[in-house]
């Protein structure tokens, strides 16, 4: 069985007042037994968030993480400072820092690498722009992305790394991928690691994200290939974000 996994990233978004709602509005629920639910908060609302999620099941996550461990890199932060603050799990690769901050497979890979060092969860995100799933290139670019990572690993990191699938071109757009889209790209993900083994490739954890909300949750998590969500909007909203975390028991 595979665990499933609804994570809340907020990117640039909240306040301390966001993380307290969330504090009472999930401090008496019952979420689904065999999902995990992580709220990634920016940098400064982590140590906030750890203190108030203590009475809820919320895990918490990070946005990204610098691949060394210290040192003069002013504004970064890295994989033990985050460890030190509870983090669980850590986005590599979203296509926001692809995009606007240019991280190459190769510092995405080295950030990935940073996370597992350190015992953190790598949520490694690959995705098409439109221009690319316009020119038939789907496959080719989210497996390029996730084989430049997973060959690099060895058989027990690999376990380690849950996979989100966001195309580019669904994120915020309120376009979410059918999902027939998804199931597709994703059904080619866990083949792709089947390449290395097929239990891995059976036990990974594989989310969806792009314009994911409490309407469409159900049937994106209906689908065989997918175990979870990347939540960006959505997961500002308690009321929102509870409504998809339910739809994933
Ligand atoms: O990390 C989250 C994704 O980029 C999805 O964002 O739900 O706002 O489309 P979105």
């Amino acid at each position: 069985m595979r665990t499933r996994l609804i994570a809340g990233n907020w990117k640039m978004n909240g306040s301390t007042a966001l993380i307290n709602d969330f504090s009472s509005a999930f401090a008496d629920v019952t979420l689904p037994e065999a999902v995990d639910v992580v709220v990634i908060p920016p940098f400064p609302y982590l140590d906030a968030a750890r203190q108030a999620f203590r009475n809820t099941p919320l895990q918490l996550g990070a946005q990204t993480l610098n691949p060394i461990d210290s040192g003069a890199h002013t504004g970064e932060v890295s994989g033990r400072m985050l460890k030190e603050l509870e983090v669980a799990y850590v986005l590599v690769g979203h296509s926001e820092r692809r995009e606007l901050y240019r991280e190459s497979d190769e510092q995405v890979f080295d950030r990935l690498l940073a996370a597992l060092n350190v015992g953190l969860k790598p949520i490694l995100c690959v995705g098409e722009s439109l221009a690319e799933r316009d020119a038939g290139q789907t496959m080719d670019v989210v497996l390029r992305q996730v084989g430049y990572a997973m060959a690099r690993l060895d058989p027990e990191q690999r376990q380690q790394v849950v996979i989100a699938y966001e195309p580019v071109w669904a994120i915020g757009t309120g376009r979410t991928a059918t999902p027939e889209q998804a199931q597709e790209v994703m059904a080619g993900i866990r083949a792709y690691q089947a390449g290395f083994n097929t239990a891995l490739a059976e036990q990974l954890t594989l989310l969806y994200g792009g314009s994911m909300n409490a309407k469409n949750a159900a049937e994106l998590l209906a689908q065989p290939d997918i175990d979870g969500g990347l939540v960006g909007g959505a997961s500002l909203k308690t009321d929102d974000f509870y409504a998809i975390c339910q739809s994933a028991g």
